[in-house]
């Protein structure tokens, strides 16, 4: 990623969690959200130790690969990433998020996503103060701010999370680097705009998507305008 150019506003990127999907079917529910328009789809990786539930590994993200051309990111929410990054790289994800709670080196880990060819992108859980991620911004083009406790969807956006989105993205801001700023959890068009007010430019849905009366390329439409409203009003 190159420098950031303050001028220029990020581009506003909607990218489902295939976390409500029917996992029956999941290759021609990514193809469904490549014809809604979505900009990437992002797989939840859940191990059950990192976090109370367990989903897919890179197997099932390489049986979904060859059904949609969108990007894919792996959201790894696994303890000690670092042997199974190879993986998901193989399986077909251009993007790896780790989780900085779950690697003890995380320097080294998000370097060792670089090596392998794919894009290293950071997470916070609530919780977790945003100095974390202060020494190693020039490592990830993305940084993931939880807005639910992960583990699971349909959970409740977590408003509290909004001043540590604009804090992230003031860090970022100030570190002259051009990376972008995720939010996860509770994102639907009631919350989009306060997650992009905030300073959000990247912004996963999962069941508020999934459950859009007017369907998935509605929701994706819906979504987008939110988010454009809300970066707006920053000014
Ligand atoms: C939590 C998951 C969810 C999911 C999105 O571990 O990461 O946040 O991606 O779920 P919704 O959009 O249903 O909150």
């Amino acid at each position: 990623m190159g420098t950031l150019d303050q001028l220029t506003p990020p581009p506003l990127l909607i990218v489902p969690s295939v976390l409500p999907a029917d996992f029956a079917r999941l290759g021609e529910a990514c193809a469904a959200l490549e014809e809604a328009g979505v900009d990437r789809i992002q797989f939840d990786v859940m191990d059950g130790r990192f976090v109370p539930n367990l989903t897919f590994g890179p197997d099932i993200i390489a049986a979904v690969r060859p059904h949609t051309g969108v990007p894919f990111e792996a959201h790894l929410m696994i303890e000690q990433p670092d042997h199974l990054l190879e993986r998901f790289v193989n399986a077909g994800c251009s993007t790896v998020i780790v989780h900085a709670e779950a690697c003890v080196h995380l320097h080294r880990t998000l370097g060792a996503i670089r090596d392998l060819g794919a894009s290293p992108a950071v997470a916070l859980n609530p919780h977790t103060p945003i100095d974390l991620v202060a020494h190693v911004l020039d490592l990830v083009d993305m940084v993931l701010v939880m807005t639910v406790n992960p583990g699971f969807g349909g959970q409740k956006y977590i408003a509290t999370m909004e001043p540590k989105v604009a804090a992230v993205r003031e860090l970022i801001g100030s570190s002259g680097r051009n990376v972008h700023l995720e939010v996860d959890g509770g994102i639907g068009a009631g919350t989009i705009g306060g997650a992009a007010r905030a300073g959000a430019n990247v912004f996963i849905s999962g069941s508020a998507l999934f459950a859009h009366p007017g369907g998935l390329k509605a929701g994706v439409e819906e979504l987008r305008d939110a988010a454009a409203k809300g970066w707006a009003d920053r000014g």
